[in-house]
């Protein structure tokens, strides 16, 4: 069923657990999240970057074989189908090819363009029954292009945002996108309370959730967090995967270059990583 962000992310924050979201990048990559999320009975958040959009020859392309994916595999758990990092112009074209959800990322703006213009995309999506999504100060690392400095939120500027009605707020807490330094400082729980006792109610978002252990993840739920956004654990695991069978040579056995033999470990691999964490965040059992 695909649906906005907003119910299942109120459920989330109310019942302290967070809903994952995972990025997609073709159709085993959706098909694998979908199928742990029905298996796992939980409510998940398929995430598109401007990028991945592209990549699939556009965001039309992905509403589509979303829903019909949906449908054909009898998904009935909520998913929530979501722009990653978007661009006004993205947000807009999103809200056009049937997305339920969108983020506009509007950290390297400054805090009054960001502010309006998260205001004006607040309309727009919510006429079309969609959730959205705001970022303030930026996450680290790079997310498909999109480069952040990595500088911890203002809470003020938080709440600044969070009152013009968004459905969820991302605020860099230190965390980053991709593999974390050795010398990572770790996330900013002092940041991330402040920001918390500002925003009450504000189902707040945790990007960068590969590597982060698991401590600080429960941590971070305790504290507010009510989506965690996971993209580069599930490329390695499905590299990894793909790895071991091209080495073990299996390519080369009878039909094992059958892109249906071939892409199947990898596939499965996502659905490991996708249900470990499921659990972590404790969405299972939640549709
Ligand atoms: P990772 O790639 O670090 O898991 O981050 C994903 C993310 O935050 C997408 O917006």
């Amino acid at each position: 069923m695909l649906v906005s962000a907003t119910e299942m992310l109120k459920k989330a924050k109310a019942g302290h657990y967070a809903v994952g979201q995972f990025n997609i990048n073709n159709l085993e990559w959706t098909k694998a999240v979908l199928l742990t999320a029905q298996e796992q009975n939980s409510p998940v958040i398929l995430g598109v970057s401007e990028g991945a959009g592209k990549y699939m020859t556009g965001f039309k392309t992905v509403a589509a074989m979303v829903k019909a994916m949906i449908e054909e595999l009898n998904i009935t758990v909520p998913v929530a189908l979501h722009l990653d990092h978007g661009t006004y112009e993205g947000c807009k074209k999103c809200v056009e090819a049937g997305f339920s959800s969108i983020m506009f990322d509007g950290s390297s703006l400054g805090i009054d363009e960001n502010v309006e213009k998260t205001k004006e995309l607040v309309a727009l999506s919510h006429e079309n029954n969609m959730s959205i999504e705001a970022e303030v100060g930026s996450i680290g690392g790079e997310e498909d292009g999109v480069v952040g400095m990595g500088e911890c939120a203002d809470p003020q500027e938080c709440k600044k945002i969070a009152d013009l009605g968004v459905d969820m707020l991302a605020a860099g807490i230190g965390n980053i996108h991709g593999k974390y330094p050795a010398n990572w400082a770790g996330l900013s729980f002092e940041t991330l309370d402040s920001i918390q006792q500002l925003t009450g109610e504000m189902p707040l978002v945790l990007h960068g959730g590969t590597g982060i252990p698991d401590d600080m993840i429960k941590k971070a739920i305790s504290l507010g967090v009510a989506k965690i956004n996971v993209n580069t654990e599930c490329q390695l695991s499905f590299a990894d995967a793909t790895r071991k069978y091209i080495e073990a040579g299996n390519d080369l056995q009878g039909k094992g270059f059958d892109p249906r033999k071939l892409l199947a470990p990898g596939f499965e691999a996502i659905k490991a990583t996708v249900k470990e964490k499921m659990e972590l965040f404790g969405s299972v059992g939640k549709a």
